[in-house]
């Protein structure tokens, strides 16, 4: 894997699947990462957590209520036990048979289907150093070197010091909620790359002030093709959007983007 901390090297398409495509598909799953895909996203964001045997996957919430068929705090099921359940006809019965996936198998599969990736380090309370460690530990095997270079994020800031500390060269972008008044100090003490934040907490000020600062900034969650065309006519690198065919089709009509520009499979 290359060394991508510096932010140039990134090469963030201004679209960015959110958990997959979580409008179209069951978010953080194999079809989310397909649908993604075939919707023209050219990079996915998604949850790494992990299990109660030390193993990373791909979730958001601590537990497995709401996203699968079964119940439980992920942290204290095993993966085989996790494995069990299925996490895709809670969404729709087309995608019934989908599992919770480990982070090494959507890793697998980003691979084949040439998609970049910001992986949030999403651990449960208390497994913020560990859950970094075993995430870094993972793409330092197993990132396949045709694809960018992943870019790791977290809300935690204890998450993105044990990244730091355990893979320097893997670059980091601080999660925020609205951008604090301190972010710059918080940014460079993590020596975070980018920055991410709630799109619905953001204004036009806090966004020049981050890029005048020559931090590409990115926003979630972005599911309004006029305000993605908002966000990124302010400079905004990125917007995460659960929908990127609607997102992307929305650029390309004021040729912002265009059907062969970037974030765009042709
Ligand atoms: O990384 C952007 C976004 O995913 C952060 O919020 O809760 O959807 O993980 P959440
Ligand atoms: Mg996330």
């Amino acid at each position: 894997m290359s060394d991508a901390t510096d932010a140039s090297q990134l090469d963030l398409p201004p679209v960015i699947g959110h958990r997959g495509a979580a409008a179209a598909a069951p978010e953080n799953t194999p079809a989310g990462m397909r649908m993604a895909h075939r919707l023209g996203a050219r990079w996915v964001e998604f949850d790494v957590r992990l299990t109660a045997d030390a193993q990373c996957i791909v979730l958001h919430d601590d537990t497995i209520d709401r996203t699968s068929d079964g119940r439980g705090v992920a942290a204290r099921l095993t993966l085989a036990a996790l494995r069990r359940y299925d996490a895709g006809a809670w969404f729709d019965k087309r995608f019934a048979g989908e599992r919770i996936p480990s982070f090494d198998e959507i890793i697998v599969l980003l691979g084949e289907l040439g998609l970049g990736a910001n992986v949030e380090i999403k651990p449960a309370p208390g497994q913020e150093v560990e859950t970094a460690r075993a995430i870094v530990a993972v793409l330092q095997r197993s990132w396949p070197a045709h694809l960018p270079p992943p870019l790791l994020s977290s809300f935690s800031p204890v998450a993105l010091e044990a990244a730091r500390d355990a893979a320097p060269a893997i670059a980091r972008g601080y999660l925020f909620g609205r951008v604090p008044a301190n972010w710059r100090a918080e940014v460079e003490r993590l020596g975070c790359v980018t920055v991410h934040c709630d799109a619905r907490r953001l204004e036009q000020a806090t966004a020049q002030a981050v890029i005048g600062a020559g931090y590409p900034l990115l926003a979630y969650t972005v599911n309004r093709p006029e305000r993605a065309r908002e966000l990124l006519g302010w400079g905004l690198s990125a917007v995460f959007t659960d929908c990127p065919d609607r997102i992307i089709a929305g650029l390309s009509k004021d040729g912002k983007s265009s059907p062969k520009g970037p974030g765009i499979h042709t």
